[in-house]
């Protein structure tokens, strides 16, 4: 059954670490994770790609500290390339810093920061034009769920985000999408392997019907949601989840690594 067997796409475990952590702790972190991928080379970088996605405070610290395979993300960004947004970052400012992509539409920044699909649309854009892998973040509240929908939630909100994508650029910019349940987020509760199976299914219809079909094979779907090693194997080997983002679990170089391994451990069994 797993879908990680496909060439298509490789394993993607990227760690959010939200407003968390000061440059020292940044560094210490960076440099645990370096030596344990050292001692971990197999398939990582190919089959399983890492992503540390630090506060903007430490963007630069981490991609002097880089792990090796290791891509840094930023945690949201501006659509614009400059202009009076007192506060905020551009696309160039990231691209400056040697950044490789940015998270975008995090339930938090659509929650607490009023961060809509319309913006969002511009943001994807903005991000290929500046050669920034965007991994767009998708999800649907408690409240929709009860409610029945779920799906469409998550339909209107890919629809929107990434209508004006060019269909080249969606695989050669280096997107994926992120399915995180806002009910799962940070509350220690996981969506069941099947429920989110189902919905990273129907994703990937949808990004099929944005794109095309063959397209939409090559796009990275992880979810988030309370991704811990103890759930990572069972998740990441449904056949539509390539990957996890992960936030509480990912503060601590030791769990985290834990999650990545599961990912090593799938592609091993697999034998790719
Ligand atoms: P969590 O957060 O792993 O702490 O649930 C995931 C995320 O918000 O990206």
């Amino acid at each position: 059954m797993s879908g990680q067997a496909s060439e298509l796409r490789p394993i993607v475990v990227a760690a959010n670490w939200k407003m968390h952590k000061l440059r020292s702790e940044a560094l210490e972190y960076l440099e645990d994770l370096g030596t344990w991928m050292d001692d971990h080379p197999r398939g990582l970088g190919t089959r399983v790609e890492v992503v540390v996605a630090p506060p903007f405070t430490s963007l630069e610290l981490a991609v002097e500290h880089r792990p090796p395979h290791a891509r840094i993300y930023a945690q949201t960004m501006h659509q614009s390339d400059q202009g009076a947004f007192t506060g905020e970052v551009s696309p160039a400012m990231l691209r400056d810093l040697g950044v490789d992509g940015v998270l975008l539409g995090h339930s938090e920044r659509r929650q607490y920061f009023n961060e809509h699909d319309g913006a969002l649309s511009e943001k994807v854009v903005a991000a290929a034009e500046f050669g920034l892998r965007a991994m767009l973040c998708v999800g649907e509240t408690l409240d929709e769920r009860q409610g029945g929908r779920a799906e469409d939630v998550v339909r209107d909100q890919l629809q929107t985000a990434l209508s004006d994508l060019d269909v080249i650029k969606a695989t050669s910019s280096g997107l994926s999408v992120a399915y995180e349940p806002v009910w799962a987020i940070g509350t220690g509760e996981t969506a069941t392997a099947e429920i989110a199976q189902g919905m990273h299914a129907t994703i990937r219809d949808v990004l099929g019907s944005i794109f095309t079909a063959e397209i939409a094979e090559r796009i990275p779907v992880l979810y988030g949601g309370s991704v811990k090693p103890a759930n990572a194997a069972e998740l990441l080997g449904q056949p539509d989840i390539d990957g996890a983002l992960v936030g509480g679990a990912a503060l601590e170089v030791e769990s985290f690594s834990g999650i990545v391994s599961a990912g090593l451990d799938l592609v091993a069994g697999a034998g790719v």
